[in-house]
């Protein structure tokens, strides 16, 4: 007789939810006066071409791994999930603690989350999206129940505080997500990710990695410093983000007029309303909070959607849409139903 091959019992994809939101960051404010004694620029150049009021600094000692962890703890607390049940810790940031081990074996260390996989990913700004997506992957596909996602950064420790093109820009602080699956149709409806290394130099710290190693040479050069062609990325900044929008909606089978709300980068109020002008979207339905924290880097869009979930700016049931960019070039976003 015929033997029957044994059939193999495919389980289904699972729907995915941000279960619970944190962020944190830390108690110093630098202001645009502070700024203006240390290098040529004035308040008003920065709030008219930028948006930046202030953005927050980390205390000596205070590194990545510090803030992520605080994030965590409070993503955590609203969740109600403890330490023990998570799972997988994805780290996405541009200053690690160390080069290794991951900044997110770091978090794992600081919160006690003794059972959990942990790795970090490098995808710039846009880390934060690209993490939420490969954790939305593992979960919907049965290999883990709980995942903790950080976006966090400490930008003040790469950039050059004698460069006015950059160092008025960016600050510190970290955002985290609990993902879990969750019965039901809410959730992630769908995510999108993209890349374009042919602009690469666009936005880059040359030296520290295997290209350029670390010489008294190049730190006098301060390569080991954050470099931005800024008007170049601002470009491709408004066109990537306006594209991932449409491509999360579509995938999603919605439109502008259905979200409560969008919730972009945080790197300049120019880009975020050029955003909003393409899609149609008035701008009280953008969250911006960048006045008070500069660009955080990875950071950025996690503290905006915890803020703007405390905050009430969307409720269970809202559509929202994610939307990111940064160096690589990437650039990433999702559509969530709350
Ligand atoms: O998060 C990753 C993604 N990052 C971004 O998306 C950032 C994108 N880029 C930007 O946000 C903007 O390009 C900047 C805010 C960085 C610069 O604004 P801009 O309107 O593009 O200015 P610019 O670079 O074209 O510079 C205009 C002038 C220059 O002077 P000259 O050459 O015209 O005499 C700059 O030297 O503004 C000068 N400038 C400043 N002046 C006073 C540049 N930085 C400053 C400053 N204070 N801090």
């Amino acid at each position: 007789m015929k033997k029957i091959p044994k059939l193999r019992w495919v389980k289904k994809p699972r729907s995915v939810s941000i279960v619970g939101t944190g962020s944190y960051v830390p108690r110093r404010v630098l202001t645009n006066a502070e700024l203006e004694r240390m290098v040529d620029t004035s308040d008003e150049w920065i709030v008219t071409r930028t948006g930046i009021r202030e953005r927050r600094i980390a205390a000596e000692g205070e590194a990545t791994s510090h803030l992520a962890a605080e994030a965590a703890r409070r993503a955590m607390e609203q969740a109600q999930v403890s330490a023990e049940e998570i799972d997988l810790i994805i780290v996405a940031t541009v200053t690690p603690d160390t080069a290794f081990p991951a900044t997110a074996c770091w978090v794992q260390k600081h919160i006690g989350a003794i059972k959990a996989a942990c790795f970090d990913i490098s995808a710039a700004c846009s880390g934060f999206l690209y993490g939420i997506e490969i954790a939305q992957q593992f979960i919907a596909n049965h290999t883990y129940e709980t995942v903790l996602v950080i976006g966090a950064d400490k930008l003040s420790s790469i950039v050059n505080w004698q460069d006015r093109n950059t160092c008025v820009l960016f600050g510190d602080g970290a955002g985290a997500a609990i993902l879990r699956y969750r019965a039901g149709s809410h959730g992630i409806l769908s995510t999108h990710m993209g890349s374009d290394g042919r602009f690469a130099n666009l936005l880059i710290t040359p030296a520290g990695g295997s290209a350029i190693p670390l010489t008294r040479d190049n730190i006098d050069q301060k390569l080991h410093c954050l470099h931005m062609q800024g008007r170049e990325t601002f470009k491709q900044a408004v066109v990537s983000m306006t594209t991932a929008a449409q491509i999360a909606l579509e995938k999603a089978g919605l439109d502008t007029e259905d979200l409560a709300c969008i919730i972009p980068h945080q790197a300049n109020l120019r880009i975020i309303e050029a955003l909003a002008e393409r899609l149609g979207l008035p701008m009280d339905k953008v969250v911006v909070n960048l006045d008070r924290y500069g660009n955080t880097s990875a950071a950025a869009v996690a503290i905006a959607l915890d803020e703007a979930h405390r905050y009430g700016r969307f409720k269970t049931g809202d559509y929202i849409l994610l939307v990111v960019f940064g160096g690589g070039l990437t650039w990433a976003s999702s559509v969530i139903q709350w």
